[in-house]
Formats: structure tokens, C-alpha cells, sequence
């Protein structure tokens, strides 16, 4: 027996510690949330994800009456630039959640799904994206989506 630790990088900034790019990306994510459409969980979460040509996809969660056929913030956002601009890589992802009238004090941490999704997004571009979870004590910055997923299941897995 071995034991392995595995281990995820990640980073706190206060809003004037980010670039002014992930700022506008960040921007983008929580005026999102106002276009969540959330009339079950009444949590508003928003998403941004910046492509390399410059443009920002917009998410937002959608849910269901038929509650597993929503869909979080992240991969309609995620979605959305592989069906519209299936060649450009993402660079960035933020997310914003709101919930009783203000934005969360600690950042959302996304779902195993959004998580597996973000994932292939990478790899399949072959470079990093970096996430930003945005909270109103500290924006979570991580470097690159594997940082998100330890132990990632990727398409060389599928070949034994
Ligand atoms: N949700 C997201 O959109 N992204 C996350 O990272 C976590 C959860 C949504 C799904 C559902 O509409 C609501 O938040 C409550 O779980």
C-alpha cells in the first residue's frame, strides 16, 4: 500500500490584486446572475468565458421544473463558445453567485460536472484556462481547470 496525496493550487485576491482583465471577465459573470433563470434554488449564478479572440461567452444556470434538466452557469456558458466558435480556446472562465440579495461572501465552488467539463474545454485546446471564482471576501483564482480536478478522467483514459 501507498498513500498519495493529491493537492490543488489555488489563490485569494482582493478586487484591486486582479488584472484589469480578469476584472472585465469577472464583470461579465456577475451581471449575469441577474439572468439566471432560478425560480426553484433562487440562486443566481453567472458565468464568462473569454476566448482567445477576445469575445466573452455569457451563462447563466437554467433550471427545470424536471429538476436534472437544468443546467449550471458554467456549462451554458462552456457550451455556448463550443457550439459558436468551435476553433477558439477559452483563456478564462469567472462564475458569480447571488442569493438573498447580495453576492455570496465565499466564491461557489462548482459542481462535479461543471468541474469534468471545464476539463475537457482544456484539453481539448491544449492550454490552460484559468477560473476565477468570484466572491465578495476574495476572488479564487486558479491557474488552470486541472487545478479543479485531481485524478482528471480525459480522453487518453478512454484508452486503457
Ligand atoms: N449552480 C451553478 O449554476 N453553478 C455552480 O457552480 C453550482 C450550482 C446552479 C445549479 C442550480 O440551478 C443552482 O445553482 C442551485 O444548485
Amino acid at each position: 500500500m501507498k498513500e498519495i496525496n493529491l493537492t490543488a493550487k489555488m489563490r485569494v485576491y482582493n478586487w484591486n490584486e486582479l488584472s484589469e482583465e480578469q476584472r472585465a471577465v469577472i464583470e461579465i459573470a456577475k451581471e449575469q446572475t441577474e439572468r439566471s433563470y432560478c425560480p426553484y434554488s433562487q440562486f443566481h449564478v453567472g458565468a464568462a468565458a473569454k476566448l482567445a479572440n477576445g469575445v466573452i461567452m455569457r451563462g447563466a444556470n437554467q433550471e427545470n421544473a424536471a429538476y436534472p434538466s437544468g443546467l449550471c452557469a458554467e456549462r451554458v456558458a462552456l457550451f455556448a463558445a463550443g457550439a459558436q466558435y468551435p476553433d477558439q480556446p477559452v483563456t478564462k472562465l469567472a462564475i458569480a453567485c447571488f442569493t438573498d440579495g447580495h453576492f455570496t461572501a465565499e466564491p461557489g465552488a462548482p459542481c462535479g460536472a461543471c468541474r469534468q467539463v471545464m476539463l475537457e474545454t482544456e484539453h481539448r485546446y491544449g492550454g490552460k484556462m484559468e477560473v476565477l471564482l468570484y466572491g465578495e471576501n476574495g476572488t479564487y483564482v486558479f491557474d488552470s481547470a486541472a487545478d479543479l480536478l485531481p485524478l482528471i478522467f480525459v480522453k487518453e483514459n478512454l484508452l486503457g
